[in-house]
């Protein structure tokens, strides 16, 4: 048998990583094709995971489109699929890349499994065009990789035979566990950051572009301000995020920007941190990890695991309502790192269910 892992962007690579690390482990035939959908921030978490990408398609532009993204792969990747012709294609997520990536298998008649099946906003705009990706992505999928019963629910509703689902949990936990055993979080945070109490921010999705992403801003400068605190953020290499954030928050001194960090860098600053504001799907995922309080900006969720455990609210996108679910957020105390995603086991289970049934 022979596995083709797809990666593109940042949080692909996390993902897929234990996963593919435990394939090669197992002595599988494996390999991965990058996209670079993400140039930068693909290559910088392909370092820290010690892979190297057996085909790169070199596909990012300087302010790409979503078509641009989608056409430069549908014409990169059969010619590999051609040349390899793997058993199963997986892809996680739901980003162009895997979109493009199992529409593609699936027009070769490549099995296609998905990791991380089944999340579900009920929204086709938001998160955009995420929903839609998840949605073509499990309707042409093989195996479909649910990380929580909720997930798998979901996939039941749209009449997706039971047998193709199986629960078993979300590879970022494997992830994260694999770093926090192999480095010294602590102390690469005391050199990363100079305070002690700070809330750690990430902000990069498409439908906060634009005034919601100032509005949010602007919310979490008022509870800095009234609070005494820093926030850390480190600024996505989108350029429209980049812009925004420049604009509105590089003269305020309670904000500390920094490049995007690696993984190893940024689960230092989680794990350090006094709680989290994001509309980062893989943040939310880690910080029950960490027992960390998520301050979710955005309007709507497809993981309502986080906030139905006590780790989260959804605090939507305005100046208002981010503050005041930030004041909510300070009296918190959590006591529990039982992450609701996962418990770091995803690898093995997925590499079980597909030997017995490809053998
Ligand atoms: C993509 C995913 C989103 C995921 C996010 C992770 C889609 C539709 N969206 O969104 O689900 O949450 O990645 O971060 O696939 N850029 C660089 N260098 C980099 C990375 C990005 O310059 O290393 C620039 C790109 O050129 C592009 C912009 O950032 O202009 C946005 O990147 P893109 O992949 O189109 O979408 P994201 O918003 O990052
Ligand atoms: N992350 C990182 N460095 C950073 C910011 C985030 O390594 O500077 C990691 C974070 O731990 C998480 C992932 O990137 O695992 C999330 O990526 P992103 O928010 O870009 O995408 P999403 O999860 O929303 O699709």
């Amino acid at each position: 048998m022979k596995f083709c892992f797809i990666v593109g962007t940042r949080p692909e690579v996390i993902k897929v990583a234990p996963v593919y690390k435990f394939f090669l482990q197992m002595n599988e035939e494996a390999f991965v094709v990058a996209t670079a959908q993400h140039r930068e921030m693909m290559d910088m978490m392909l370092n820290v995971f010690e892979i190297k990408a057996r085909y790169d398609l070199n596909v990012m532009t300087h302010d790409q489109t979503l078509d641009d993204v989608v056409a430069s792969i549908m014409q990169r990747l059969p010619k590999i699929l051609q040349i390899e012709r793997p058993d199963i294609l997986l892809v996680q997520g739901d980003t162009t890349t895997a979109l493009s990536c199992a529409l593609c298998a699936f027009h070769w008649k490549i099995p296609v499994a998905h990791i991380e099946a089944g999340l579900r906003s009920h929204d086709l705009y938001d998160p955009f065009p995420e929903e839609m990706n998840r949605r073509v992505i499990d309707a042409v999928s093989e195996y479909l990789f649910a990380p929580t019963n909720k997930a798998k629910e979901n996939l039941i509703k749209e009449g997706i035979e039971e047998n193709r689902i199986h629960v078993v949990g979300n590879s970022v936990v494997d992830a994260l566990k694999i770093i926090k055993e192999k480095f010294d979080l602590h102390e690469i945070r005391s050199r990363t950051v100079p305070f002690e109490r700070y809330i750690l921010l990430t902000l990069h999705r498409r439908e906060n572009i634009g005034e919601r992403m100032i509005s949010i801003l602007s919310g979490v400068a008022r509870f800095a301000m009234e609070h005494d605190v820093h926030v850390v953020l480190p600024v996505h290499k989108n350029p429209k995020v980049r812009q925004i954030v420049f604009e509105t928050v590089r003269a305020n001194h309670r904000f500390f920007l920094m490049e995007p960090v690696d993984y190893v860098t940024f689960l230092a600053l989680l794990e350090g941190c006094w709680f989290v504001v994001t509309d980062s799907g893989g943040v939310q995922e880690e910080a029950p990890s960490f027992g960390k309080f998520v301050v979710v900006a955005r309007r709507t969720t497809e993981r309502p695991e986080l906030i139905e455990s006590g780790f989260g609210a959804l605090a939507g996108a305005s100046e208002e309502s981010v503050y005041r679910a930030m004041v909510s957020a300070s009296e918190v105390e959590l006591d529990s790192v039982e992450n609701p995603f996962g418990d770091g086991k995803t690898s093995e289970r997925i590499w079980r269910i597909l030997r017995s049934v490809t053998r």
